[in-house]
C-alpha cells in the first residue's frame, strides 16, 4: 500500500512505519511537525529506504496535507499525529486542542476528498478510569484529562465522517505503549533513563494507578491489522497481555538497572489522575491479531535498549526536556 503516515516520526508512528516498509513492503510518506516529540533520528534507519520519505508539516495546515498526500499518491492515511503527554496537557491545553480537533479534521476532509481509507490512532484514555473489569468498544466515552478529551472529541469527528459522509474511516484504541524511541517525558523511559543516571525517580501519589502494558511493535501491529482487516466505521480496541501498578513497574526498572529503592520519591499525584486502565481485544484478536510481547521481557529488552542508545537520548536530556523536569518535578536532574 501507499500511506500517508501523520505524526510518523513519533515513538508509535515510527515504529508503525519501519514495520509497514520492512514487513510489509508498503510505501510510506511521514508528514510530522516535529514537536518536541517528534525527532527525525526516529526514522535514522529508514532515510535512505526507496520506499521511504519524509515531509514536514502540520495536520491542522491544509496546503502541508494536499502536498503530502500528493507526493505520496496515497491511498490510506493512517492518523499518529498528537500532543500526548496528559501532564503537558495539564499545564498547556493549546496545542491539544489544535492537533487533536483541527488537525483530524483537515485529515478528514483531504480522505474525504480524495475517497482514501482513514485510520484514527487512539487511546485507552478515552474510556476513562475503571476500577474492575475492562473496557470493550461499546463502553461509554468518559475523558479525565484534556488530553484524552481531545482524544475522545477526535474520535467522534472520525465516526461523524462514516456516519455522514460515508468515509472508509477505522479507529485503533491503544493501552499504554512502551518500547524503544519513547519520549523520556513518559513513566517507562523516564524511570530507566533516571535508575541509570542515579536521579530520583518521582513515583506519583501512592503509584498504585495501574496501566496495561502493550509494547509498542504490538500496537503497530494491530493498527496495520485495522487498517487492511478492519470493517468501516468500527473501533479496535488493543489492549497489552499484563497489568502493572507504576510502582511494581519501577521496581521492576530498579532490579534491571542496578539502581536502588531508595531512589523512589513520591511526589503529588497528577490531579485528576485516572486509577486504572484496562482494556478488551476481542475484536481485533478476531480479525487475527494478538499481542507477542509479555511485559517482562518487553521491559526487559526496553531497559537494554536505552542502555545501548545513548546517542539516541542524550540529545534530549541535555535539551528542552532538563527545563520541563525543573518545571514539573521541581528539581534538577542529575
Ligand atoms: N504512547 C502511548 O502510550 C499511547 C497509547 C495509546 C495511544 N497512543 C496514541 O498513539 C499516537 C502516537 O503516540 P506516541 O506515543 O507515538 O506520541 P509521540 O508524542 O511520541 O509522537 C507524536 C508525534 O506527532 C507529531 N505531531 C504532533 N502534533 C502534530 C501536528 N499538529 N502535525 C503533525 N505532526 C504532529 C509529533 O511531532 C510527534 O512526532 C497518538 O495519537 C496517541 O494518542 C499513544
Amino acid at each position: 500500500m501507499r500511506l500517508l503516515v501523520c505524526g510518523g516520526a513519533g515513538f508509535i508512528g515510527s515504529t508503525f512505519a519501519r514495520q509497514r516498509v520492512r514487513e510489509h513492503g508498503d510505501e510510506v510518506t511521514v508528514l510530522d511537525k516535529l514537536t518536541y516529540a517528534g525527532r527525525e533520528e526516529n526514522l535514522r534507519d529508514l532515510a535512505d529506504d526507496r520506499s521511504f520519505r519524509f515531509v514536514r508539516g502540520a495536520i491542522e495546515d491544509s496546503d502541508a496535507v494536499a502536498g503530502a498526500l500528493a507526493g505520496a499518491d496515497a491511498e490510506a492515511i493512517v492518523n499518529f499525529a498528537a500532543e500526548t503527554h496528559v501532564d503537558r496537557s495539564i499545564a498547556d491545553p493549546d496545542a491539544f486542542v489544535a492537533t487533536h480537533a483541527l488537525g483530524t479534521y483537515v485529515l478528514l476532509e483531504a480522505a474525504r476528498e480524495r475517497e482514501l481509507r482513514y485510520v484514527q490512532v487512539s487511546t485507552d484514555e478515552v474510556y476513562g478510569s475503571i476500577e474492575q473489569g475492562t473496557f470493550t468498544e461499546e463502553s461509554p466515552l468518559a475523558p479525565s484529562s484534556p488530553y484524552s478529551a481531545t482524544k475522545a472529541g477526535a474520535d467522534l469527528l472520525v465516526q461523524s465522517y462514516f456516519h455522514t459522509y460515508g468515509l472508509p474511516a477505522v479507529i485503533c484504541r491503544g493501552s499504554n505503549n512502551y518500547g524503544p524511541y519513547q519520549y523520556p517525558e513518559k513513566l517507562i523511559p523516564l524511570m530507566i533513563l533516571n535508575a541509570l543516571h542515579g536521579d530520583q525517580l518521582p513515583v506519583y501519589g501512592d503509584g498504585m494507578q495501574v496501566r496495561n502494558w502493550i509494547h509498542s511493535t504490538d500496537f503497530a501491529r494491530a493498527i496495520g491489522h485495522a487498517l487492511e482487516h478492519g470493517h468501516a466505521g468500527e473501533v479496535y480496541n488493543a489492549g497489552g497481555p499484563d497489568e502493572e501498578a507504576n510502582i511494581d513497574v519501577v521496581r521492576r526498572i530498579i532490579a534491571l538497572t542496578d539502581a536502588s529503592e531508595s531512589q523512589i520519591e513520591h511526589v503529588k499525584d497528577r490531579p485528576g489522575h485516572d486509577r486504572r486502565y484496562s482494556l478488551s481485544s476481542q475484536k481485533v484478536r478476531a480479525l487475527g491479531w494478538q499481542p507477542r510481547m509479555r511485559f517482562e521481557q518487553g521491559l526487559a529488552e526496553t531497559v537494554g535498549w536505552y542502555r545501548e542508545n545513548s546517542w539516541w537520548w542524550e540529545p534530549i536530556r541535555s535539551g528542552e526536556y532538563r527545563a520541563y523536569y525543573e518545571r514539573q518535578y521541581g528539581r534538577a536532574l542529575g
